[in-house]
């Protein structure tokens, strides 16, 4: 079969488009063909290797896939040969605890076939077509995650989400604004900024021409006297630890699920204290949180922001908007004609 795979770490030249075989089916699985992926940052982490993951070769990079049943033992949970699936693409043994992932420690998405566990496959509902559920797992459930089912998000938030733009950015401000809360979108640019306010954000921030602490102060105040938000949403991390400390309101909550400008930043504890604040970590998402972002989808609540869809021989350069900032919301990868 055709796919996007490395054989070794490092930047986007280990990246080959070639034939590999087919992906082994153990006993009780499910192979599909890939009908539509999307692309995210943790394809790039895994690509250039991640401290403590494994990453067994050559790897078919992406996590999200939307497939078409080819091969399966028997009927799956109502679904059947010919019927699409939306791919959870984290696997937890009940028994043993182990964690695995397309496109990090399991073959992923970008390739004509996959192979799944029939429990990681999720029916799609009809009006939701495969490019928006494809867009769902790791964006949109990581948000959905991280705003609701650990961020207690309310209607009364007001919210500062930095890197809005990227998938995970624009999937927070869609699923904060629905949720009715008040939202500042930052990004760096104006492009993106105009971007962000056409998609909902009731505010943005150029984070390339204005400093996001001196942002909060001047547009509510001191912290000392009620500035600030509250909620701060940061997966950046890197610089933009200190400022986002100094952003949030007292009593507020940071949340973050990454840190793609860097791991250990410095930090300055006197703003954790002095306002009382939770800094919430979350992580990945479970199939109730990609189900909630499916059926969100279907009742007409946000659809995903898709920046660009590419065939599947040229996801190599869906990648490269990803690396090089350049890309707003997702970007889809089609899968080949059957
Ligand atoms: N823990 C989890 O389970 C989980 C799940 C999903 C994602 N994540 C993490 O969340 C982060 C975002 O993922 P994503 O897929 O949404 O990425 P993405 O689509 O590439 O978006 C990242 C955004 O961050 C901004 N950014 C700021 N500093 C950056 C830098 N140094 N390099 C690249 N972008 C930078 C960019 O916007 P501007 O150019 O406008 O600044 C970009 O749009 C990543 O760190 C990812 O690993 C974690």
């Amino acid at each position: 079969m055709k796919a996007l795979y490395f054989d070794r770490h490092g930047g986007p030249e280990v990246l080959t488009w070639g034939d590999l075989p087919d992906p082994d089916r153990p006993q009780g699985w499910v192979k599909l063909r890939m009908r539509a992926a999307s692309l995210n940052y943790l394809d790039i982490f895994t690509r250039r290797g991640m401290l403590g993951i494994r990453v067994p070769f050559p790897m078919v990079t992406g996590g999200d896939c939307v497939g078409e049943i080819v091969e399966a033992d028997g009927p799956i949970g109502g679904l059947g040969i010919g019927d699409r699936a939306l791919i959870n693409p984290a696997h937890i043994d009940d028994r043993s605890g182990h964690f695995e992932m397309m496109g990090e420690t399991r073959p992923g998405a970008l390739a004509q076939y996959v192979v799944a566990r029939p429990e990681q496959l999720i029916p799609i509902p009809d009006t939701v077509s495969d490019a928006q559920a494809a867009a769902l797992p790791v964006a949109y459930a990581t948000a959905w995650r991280m705003l609701h089912t650990r961020g207690n998000l309310s209607a009364d938030d007001r919210v500062l989400i930095l890197g809005a733009s990227g998938g995970v950015g624009t999937a927070a401000l869609l699923i904060a604004k629905a949720c009715g809360a008040h939202v500042t979108a930052a990004a760096g640019g104006p492009e993106k900024c105009a971007r962000l306010t056409k998609l909902g954000a009731d505010a943005t921030l150029d984070y390339a021409a204005e400093p996001i602490d001196a942002y909060t102060k001047r547009v509510s105040g001191s912290l000392f006297r009620g500035g600030g938000f509250d909620v701060v949403v940061n997966f950046t991390g890197g610089d933009t630890w200190v400022p986002s400390l100094k952003s949030v309101k007292r009593g507020g909550r940071l949340l973050t699920c990454g840190a793609t400008a860097g791991f250990d930043p410095k930090t300055d504890i006197r703003y954790i204290f002095m306002a009382e604040m939770d800094i919430r970590g979350s992580t990945g998402f479970s199939r109730a949180d990609i189900e909630a972002c499916l059926a969100a989808v279907a009742a007409g609540s946000w659809a995903p922001a898709i920046d660009a869809v590419l065939p599947l021989e040229r996801a190599a350069e869906g990648i490269a908007l990803l690396e090089e900032r350049r890309v707003f919301g997702k970007v889809v990868i089609e899968g080949l004609p059957a």
